[in-house]
């Protein structure tokens, strides 16, 4: 663990917190990520729609990840395991909204918070299989989910959203 990961201390998002500085950069899907924390994540959170956690460095806050209850259709994806027969709807965690302030990128929080998120989802007393999230076909990110043993559901983006789809299937976890 580096020392910036050793230092984040993560904590839910609150009516207390200042995000209105929060910025992951010009790209458009950063875009939509900053201003989703910024605008939508606590009025979605008190919703019931999800649930932010933030993570910060010397009370600054740093980075952030939006998860929600969901599920993955097993017709829909090619490449997912075999050995889910008999299921039709699979259940998953989305890994709704993510992002790490422009500034303190490239330092491996977003790794950490990659690492937090499988601990926590492993840690429900409810069944999840997969942690799933849809991604831009033209993000770099891709490579940090791949790194991180994320795979795509299927080789071809949705044709509604134009987004892939990737997971990462809890029952490879070793934590
Ligand atoms: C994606 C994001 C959260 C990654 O956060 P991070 O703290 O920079 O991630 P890490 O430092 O743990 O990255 C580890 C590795 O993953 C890969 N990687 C991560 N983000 C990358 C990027 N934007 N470009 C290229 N490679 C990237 C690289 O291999 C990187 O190693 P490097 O730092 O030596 O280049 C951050 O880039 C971000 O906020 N992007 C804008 C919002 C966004 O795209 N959110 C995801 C939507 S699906």
């Amino acid at each position: 663990m580096s020392d910036v990961t050793s230092r984040l201390v993560a904590h839910p998002l609150s009516d207390k917190d200042d995000v209105s500085a929060f910025d992951s950069g010009p790209e458009p899907w950063a875009v939509d990520v900053s201003e989703f924390l910024r605008d939508d994540a606590l009025d979605q959170q008190e919703k019931g729609l999800n649930k932010t956690q933030l993570f910060s460095l010397d009370n600054e806050v740093v980075g952030f990840v939006s998860l929600l209850a969901s599920s993955i259709q097993l017709r829909k994806y090619s490449e997912l395991p075999d050995g889910i027969v008999g299921y039709s709807t699979i259940p998953a965690v989305l890994f709704a909204r993510f992002g790490v302030d422009a500034k303190h990128q490239h330092r491996g929080i977003g790794s950490a918070i990659l690492a937090w998120t499988r601990y926590e989802v492993s840690e429900l007393s409810i069944g999840v299989r997969f942690i799933s999230l849809d991604c831009d076909p033209d993000n770099p990110a891709l490579d940090l989910y791949k790194h991180n043993d994320f795979f795509e559901a299927d080789s071809k983006p949705d044709k509604r959203t134009g987004m892939l789809t990737l997971v990462y299937d809890m029952t490879s976890s070793v934590s």
